[in-house]
């Protein structure tokens, strides 16, 4: 049996092999030449090593190493010394210890690479990156990135191993899958006019997983949404999925908190504390104005409408005479001090979020207000915002926006998060707050229909008391897991009869035919003695960016998408021809354009 003769890799050359022949195998990173010596930082996954050619032990790899050039591909093989004094290198693992080299050998030649290896990302076009993904790749960061990823999904099938999940793979050639995004759907050849759809999830297959007595399931799986693309959002990216038999919501949390447990352990050797704090939808709505609420700084929303009873201003008595809120976000003085000439420009920032208008209040230092609706405050206004603020102070600053609850929480929210992002009120050692969120609304209420659509998925449970209630009050058993303001994993408790699931059908407005042609097999299924279940899912992307510190999920994918969905690495997606076309029975048609 032949063997590559490689002894050691660069970055683990350590003292302990000083004064032995080593071989070693990678790409030149940087190659200086001093007319008599010619030094080489060789890399490989590993890391660095620095390999020197010194005619005086050996004049033929002295020779050959002149044509050495950046990436080219090279074996060498010497022997391990201490540098001198002067040459140390304290930044380099190896940084003490050369290879002087007898032997070099070129495996293969590099054309100048389209970007220095050592490039920061921020400075390298990201279509030129991604082009040319497989150099990108070689980059420290992107190494350190698919080594934490590597690691991080080892250590959760490592956990979910000895928890006693099964690893079990799902089609991907599937059916459609109703998790509220627009599908991919591929042409069948066989049956012309027939469509498999890709899954936008395993939803399904995992609880027909539990009806077939697997009890735990867990898969790394793909999954499949063609949807607007965002920092956090891939059409392909990766779920870490899991269903549990004869569970309640506190069991799927229990055993994600305690998964977290050991990631935590393995990756920074720290304990983590759980349970991880919890919070309800409308909870988390009302004080952040979102469902995923950035906990690492405490700004929170308060209801100021009673500041404004039997006001004379407009704007205001418009939206309180249709039974609108006015919302407010408190800045201490100490957090931040606004220039007058900035607290006008955020009125421009907030309607960029999509109000139609801020106001913006201001204790002065000797205790004044200070608003463009100043003339129209009573004079015991500071009094009642002191009853909504007990920490108001003179300096502090409200920004204030009236409207319809739900509109203008969610903007506050939006509000909140860009103050804390200009303002910067996120500490820099705030690390990760993860919690959960809980009880969501069932349905939510489609405007533009007047109809209503899962929250989550229609094989969500509803919680208990659900009959008696209107689609609008009930609570769904779902929880999603949220960290730093990102949505990072999301579940439910499903349903298992078929009674419930048709009248959930129901009131999603889905017929007992669509029902019956989309989601027979389901409801077959719930009549042959199925398991109560729950489950989860957790954005695998989403989780390594957040632990990596990237800020886009493209970081932590080995070859992603760009922001508008092409793969300029494959030059994909691409046009068939029209035999391929013919083949699955298919024609193109032009996009109509928009009159
Ligand atoms: P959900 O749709 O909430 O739940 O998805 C679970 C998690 O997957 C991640 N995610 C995405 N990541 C990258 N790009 C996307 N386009 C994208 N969409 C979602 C998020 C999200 O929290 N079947 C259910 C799970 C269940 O009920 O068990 C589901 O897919 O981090």
């Amino acid at each position: 049996m032949q063997r590559f003769d490689r002894s050691s890799h660069c970055g683990k050359v350590t003292e302990q092999l000083l004064g032995q022949d080593v071989s070693v195998a990678g790409w030149v990173h940087r190659r200086r030449d001093h007319g008599g010596l010619i030094f080489v930082d060789l890399r490989d996954r590993s890391g660095l090593l620095q390999v020197v050619f010194n005619p005086d032990f050996s004049n033929d790899a002295h020779a050959f190493a002149h044509a050495l050039r950046s990436e080219f591909v090279i074996w060498a093989k010497g022997k391990v010394v201490r540098r001198s004094t002067e040459t140390i290198n304290k930044d380099m693992a190896t940084g003490s210890l050369e290879l002087q080299v007898e032997q070099l050998k070129i495996l293969s030649k590099s054309k100048t690479p389209p970007f220095a290896i050592d490039e920061l990302s921020s400075q390298v076009d990201e279509e030129l990156r991604l082009k040319y993904r497989y150099i990108d790749l070689r980059r420290e960061e992107m190494q350190q990135r698919i080594a934490l990823r590597n690691k991080v999904i080892f250590l959760m099938r490592e956990f979910l191993h000895h928890d006693g999940f099964y690893d079990i793979e799902t089609p991907v050639l599937t059916k459609n899958t109703p998790e509220g995004a627009r599908e991919f759907i591929v042409p069948s050849r066989i049956s012309h006019g027939s469509f498999y759809a890709l899954p936008q999830s395993p939803q399904i297959y995992k609880q027909l997983l539990m009806a077939g007595g697997m009890e735990k399931y867990y898969q790394v799986a793909r999954c499949f949404r063609d949807e607007d693309l965002r920092a956090d959002r891939q059409p392909e990216f990766t779920q870490l999925d899991m269903e549990m038999s004869f569970v309640e919501e506190g069991d799927i949390q229990d055993m994600i908190e305690r998964m977290f447990v050991h990631l935590y352990k393995h990756l920074y050797n720290q304990d983590l504390q759980i349970p991880l704090p919890r919070m309800t939808y409308d909870e988390a709505f009302t004080k952040y104005g979102s469902d995923k609420p950035d906990l690492r700084f405490g700004i929170d929303i308060r209801d100021c409408t009673a500041w404004f009873t039997g006001t004379e201003l407009k704007f205001i008595k418009a939206v309180l005479d249709k039974n609108g809120k006015v919302g407010a976000l408190h800045i201490p003085e100490n957090s931040y001090k606004f220039s007058r000439s900035e607290l006008v420009n955020w009125v421009d920032k907030a309607m960029e979020l999509g109000a139609k208008g801020l106001v913006w209040m201001r204790l002065t230092d000797d205790g004044k207000l200070e608003s463009p609706i100043g003339n129209f405050l009573s004079d015991d206004f500071v009094s009642q915002m002191k009853k909504t603020f007990p920490e108001l102070q003179n300096g502090s600053v409200v920004f204030l926006i009236a409207g319809k609850y739900t509109e203008a929480w969610t903007l506050l929210g939006r509000l909140r998060l860009r103050l804390a992002k200009e303002l910067n009120l996120i500490p820099a050692d705030s690390g990760f707050h993860l919690s959960w969120v809980t009880d969501f609304p069932l349905f939510d209420h489609d405007e533009e229909t007047g109809g209503w659509t899962s929250t989550h998925h229609p094989f969500t449970s509803p919680q208990a008391n659900w009959e008696n209630q209107t689609p609008g009050e009930m609570k769904a058993r779902a929880y999603d897991l949220i960290c730093n303001g990102v949505e990072l994993g999301g579940g439910s408790i499903r349903i298992y009869d078929a009674d419930v699931q048709s009248r959930v059908f129901d009131l999603l407005g889905i017929s007992k035919e669509d029902a019956q042609k989309r989601f027979g097999f389901l409801l077959e299924s719930q009549l042959y003695g199925f398991p109560p279940l729950g489950g989860i899912a957790l954005g695998l992307d989403r989780l390594v960016m957040l632990l990596s510190g990237a800020n886009s999920i493209r970081e932590v994918i080995a070859f992603p998408k760009t922001a508008r969905g092409y793969d300029p690495l494959m030059d994909s997606p691409t046009t068939v021809t029209s035999e391929q076309l013919l083949e699955y029975g298919l024609a193109t048609v032009k996009k109509p354009v928009n009159k």
